[in-house]
């Protein structure tokens, strides 16, 4: 704001030099001066009235992009876009293209290896997988932060690096992964730097607790010619994990219920500063396309594909096999309709 009133001070100070040095008589210097009095309120005037509508946005703008970078964003897109410099490689062509950054916040068996590879067949999306499963990167908060900064820097190399101009940067983070302990640090970090967060639940924590059961058993017993699969790519090893029936401690269950409900509502409260979005994976089954997190990820919009299939189709009764006692247990009370909804596949 000084620097333009300045330039309207300066252009005045010119013109009264200027005309003084004319030897006219004193009634002529004094039209002179009260004429150039005149201008100079004018001019002032205009000059604030600018200042007040266009001027300021503009100059903001430009003293941020300054300091920052080379490469423009918008004030509102602050501070969510970002021009990561990598130590690794140069980002070329793309330097220019502003990146966000994002997190999948999730639990196990909930869908979220799915959604990635969903994500991560858009062109300008990487999701760089589970990267706190590596117990030594979440050690303590330095080392959380210290991988946080590679990742968002595009150091981090994985099969989801694209080749592509990457504008959407992410991975998947789970609650037990020390997300929650360090809650506080975490979050001052993501609204510092700006990422995203994506929650990702299951409604159905039955399910989900099938599907825990289902694939710590196919941990050990490597039910795919002696391989452990978490996900799968046909429905012919799909039905061959689906063979196997867990039986549920029928005590442990309720318990287990409410300390899955409350992680996630807590969860939701501690990243509640945080810009984010939650989602549901029934209601991803149904839309795949995605639109809305294309949307708030601000990538453009496309159709997106994963040659993942679900392991778990059937009817719940056909998946465990102590149903009678499940049934029982869960049968009104507020979980009852864990019991009830199966999926239109
Ligand atoms: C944090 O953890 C890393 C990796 O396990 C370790 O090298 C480092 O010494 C730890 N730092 C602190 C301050 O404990
Ligand atoms: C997406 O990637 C393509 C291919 O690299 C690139 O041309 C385009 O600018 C990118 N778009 C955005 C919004 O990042
Ligand atoms: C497992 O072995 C069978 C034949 O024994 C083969 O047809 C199938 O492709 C193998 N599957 C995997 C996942 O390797
Ligand atoms: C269920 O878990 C409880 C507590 O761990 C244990 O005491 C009980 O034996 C288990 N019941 C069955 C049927 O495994
Ligand atoms: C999150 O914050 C908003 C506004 O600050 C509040 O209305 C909402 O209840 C909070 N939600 C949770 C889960 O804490």
């Amino acid at each position: 704001m000084k620097e333009t009133s300045e330039d309207c001070w300066n252009l005045n100070k010119d013109t009264l030099f200027v005309k003084p040095q004319k030897k006219s008589p004193l009634v002529l210097r004094m039209v002179v001066l009260v004429f150039v009095m005149i201008c100079i309120v004018y001019i002032f005037s205009v000059c604030s009235k600018q200042i007040g509508t266009y001027a300021r946005p503009r100059i903001v703008d430009i003293q941020v992009n300054v300091i920052d970078q080379p490469c423009q964003s918008s004030e509102s897109e602050i501070p969510y876009a970002h021009f990561p410099e990598p130590t690794t490689y140069s980002r070329e062509e793309c330097a220019c293209t502003p990146v966000r950054y994002f997190v999948i916040l999730s639990m196990q068996r909930s869908g979220s290896g799915w959604f990635e590879t969903l994500l991560n067949s858009h062109q300008n999306i990487s999701s760089n997988g589970e990267i706190f499963s590596v117990r030594e990167r979440r050690s303590n908060i330095s080392a959380i932060i210290q991988t946080l900064d590679k990742v968002y820097n595009l150091d981090w190399r994985s099969s989801a690096s694209k080749n592509e101009c990457t504008s959407a940067l992410g991975f998947k983070w789970m609650f037990n992964q020390g997300l929650m302990e360090y809650h506080e640090e975490i979050v001052e970090y993501f609204n510092r730097k700006g990422v995203s967060a994506i929650f990702l639940f299951r409604r159905n924590l039955l399910r989900r607790l099938i599907s825990i059961l289902a694939n710590s058993y196919d941990q050990k017993a490597k039910q795919l010619n002696g391989t452990h699969k978490s996900h799968v790519h046909s429905r012919d090893e799909a039905d061959i994990l689906a063979r196997y029936k867990p039986e549920i401690n029928s005590t442990l269950l309720i318990p287990n219920l409410k300390h899955t409900q409350e992680w996630t509502s807590d969860a939701v409260e501690y990243f509640n500063s945080t810009r984010h979005i939650v989602l549901y994976y029934e209601d991803l089954v149904k839309y795949t396309n995605l639109l809305h997190v294309q949307e708030f990820l601000k990538v453009p919009a496309m159709q997106l594909t994963s040659r993942q299939v679900k392991i778990h189709t059937r009817p719940l009764s056909d998946q465990v096999t102590n149903w009678d006692d499940v049934y029982k247990t869960l049968k009104g009370t507020e979980y009852e309709t864990f019991l009830n909804t199966d999926y239109q596949l």
